[in-house]
């Protein structure tokens, strides 16, 4: 499990293990657009600002990937204890 600190909606969130960013995000009551859900789409691209992500889409290329700036929130998880948001 990890922390999603959501720095424009100044909240902070436990992720646990079997919950998405996604889902996490919108039981706390925001609105995230989604669609495919399955990493491949892009509709649910958040801007990181701290922390690294363990990616688990397949609409990043490689170096979008390594840049860390930013994850899709349907799949996608974290290598830190820590992500900061731009949400
Ligand atoms: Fe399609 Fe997340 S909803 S990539």
């Amino acid at each position: 499990s990890f922390e999603i600190e959501l720095a424009r909606s100044a909240m902070t969130l436990h992720v646990p293990a079997g919950k998405t960013v996604l889902e996490t995000m919108r039981e706390a009551g925001l609105t995230v657009p989604s669609s495919c859900e399955q990493g491949a789409c892009g509709t649910c691209l958040t801007g990181v600002i701290e922390g690294e992500v363990d990616h688990q889409d397949v609409y990043l290329n490689k170096s979008e990937k390594a840049s860390n700036s930013c994850m899709m929130t349907c799949v996608s998880r974290a290598r830190s204890h820590r992500l900061v948001l731009d949400i």
